[in-house]
């Protein structure tokens, strides 16, 4: 058997990774996985406790999306939706378009959550220049929320606000507005409500008076996930769609991270009974099996694109994979799975349970800021102190700490920032979640607890310094 770690470390470039930790770390080889377990090369299982990065829905393995690839390999694996149909990408459409807010009619397919967005920014710009009821070709530009995520390529890149990932390519990017987030931290003193109240007069102010140069608001319905889950109060969403009407702005609702069962319902943007004009879905698409994405549109923005060849509305855009048969009868599968298991009712419990234990042994820890929650994601945040809330400085990587000790405990997640994700499959056990959040529970007192006795030897070291 070959060194994969070594031929990894020689080859291979990782993402979001510093290599030369990884170089000089030892690396995780995953062989095999099943249900919610990971198993790597050594023989070693670990619980999968990210969802392989938010995307594992009904666990590894699941015998009907295997079998459901299995047979569409039989037929073809691939072939182009460029002047071509297929039965799993038109199936899959019409399922899509059924259970999605009612209103989106037309799917366009892409390979990745970022490119999900491409598609949407793109669509709502070119919407602009060519709707029916008098072109607005002045609407070139997008408003995004501060700590929004919604991909790397360089325009979901250009609607990202997380300082750390974003900045230094600014100089490439497309000048968007950003607003204060609904979900963010309010400021001291101030409530979430109030807060709201103020992220919403910002929109409004921003739109009355740049409304006409603005073509779509994106936004992470109800959680910002790479921002450390942020979770927005209720009624900031079906708020933001009604400013959007008011002002003539296209609505996109990147559900990339929550689309598929997430937040406890198939979609967030369920909760609040919002029809956006643009939706992004990946990730969960495929039940996290293969790169699969999409782009939902209404008929009022599909028609924009509809005329004689020459007249040049069409929408030029489209990937190599784009509608990927493969990836299509996976995600057929995982929505059979979804109905046949009765996923989300079951889900009810879990998420009860995730809820009851962050609230009765997480938060009361000393170094847990705050602990946040929508439908069965949730992150933990860890500070230095509380009160004043004092973070933990980024270089300390509590995070990572946690999750290193995780391992020990078999259980693999990984961090942002500060914040430890909780993000398992959705078809997860009571017992192995009990299992989980036991890990991770341990994981954060040794490391905090760990890092109080070295504040306390620093501070001590500290005083004997100057003698
Ligand atoms: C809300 C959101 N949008 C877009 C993306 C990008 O998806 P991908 O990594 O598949 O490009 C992510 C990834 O985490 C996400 O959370």
């Amino acid at each position: 058997m070959p060194d994969i770690a070594e031929i990894d470390k020689r080859y291979v470039w990782h993402p979001f990774t510093q290599m030369r930790d990884w170089v000089r770390g030892d690396a995780i080889v995953i062989e095999s996985g099943h249900g919610v377990m990971l198993r790597d090369t050594e023989g070693r299982e670990y619980l999968d406790g990210v969802s392989s990065l938010w995307c594992n829905v009904h666990g590894h393995r699941r015998r009907e999306i295997d079998q459901a690839i299995i047979d569409q390999l039989g037929r073809i694996a691939h072939s182009t939706l460029l002047g071509l149909a297929s039965a799993p990408s038109a199936l899959l459409a019409e399922r899509l378009v059924r259970l999605a807010p009612r209103g989106l009619t037309r799917v366009f397919y892409s390979d990745s959550g970022a490119t999900a967005v491409e598609v949407a920014l793109k669509m709502a710009f070119q919407y602009w220049r060519q709707r029916r009821r008098g072109p607005r070709p002045g609407k070139t530009r997008f408003v995004a929320l501060r700590h929004s995520y919604h991909g790397d390529t360089l325009g979901a890149v250009g609607v990202g606000g997380i300082e750390l990932f974003h900045h230094l390519f600014q100089p490439l990017l497309f000048d968007a507005h950003f607003i204060p987030s609904p979900g963010e931290r309010p400021a001291r003193g101030v409530t979430r409500e109030q807060h709201l109240g103020r992220c919403l007069e910002e929109l409004e102010k921003l739109l009355r008076s740049r409304g006409g140069e603005v073509a779509a608001l994106i936004v992470e319905p109800l959680v910002q996930g790479a921002a450390g889950m942020l979770v927005s109060p209720p009624g900031a969403l079906s708020a933001l769609r009604r400013l959007c009407d008011r002002y003539q702005v296209l609505l996109i609702a990147d559900e990339v991270a929550v689309g598929f069962g997430r937040t406890g319902r198939m979609f967030a943007c369920e909760h609040e009974d919002v029809t956006p004009d643009l939706l992004c879905l990946g990730k969960g698409l495929s039940g996290g099996y293969l790169p699969l994405a999409a782009t939902l549109a209404t008929d009022r923005v599909y028609e924009a694109f509809l005329g004689e060849y020459g007249e040049f509305r069409t929408f030029f855009h489209g990937h190599t994979f784009t509608g990927n048969a493969l990836a299509c009868a996976a995600a057929l599968a995982s929505l059979d799975v979804f109905e046949e298991d009765r996923v989300l009712e079951k889900l009810r419990d879990r998420i009860e349970q995730m809820h009851h234990q962050l609230r009765t042994r997480f938060a009361p820890l000393p170094h847990v800021g705050e602990t946040r929650q929508c439908g069965f994601m949730a992150g933990i945040e860890l500070v230095q102190k509380r009160e004043p809330w004092t973070d933990y400085p980024l270089e300390k990587q509590m995070g990572y700490r946690v999750c290193r000790e995780a391992r020990r405990h078999g259980i693999l997640i990984r961090p942002l920032g500060n914040v430890i994700v909780i993000l398992p499959p959705l078809c997860i056990s009571e017992e192995d979640m009990d299992r989980l959040l036991e890990g991770i529970f341990q994981s954060v007192r040794t490391v905090t607890h760990g890092s109080q006795t070295e504040q306390r030897k620093g501070r001590r070291k500290g005083k004997r310094e100057p003698s």
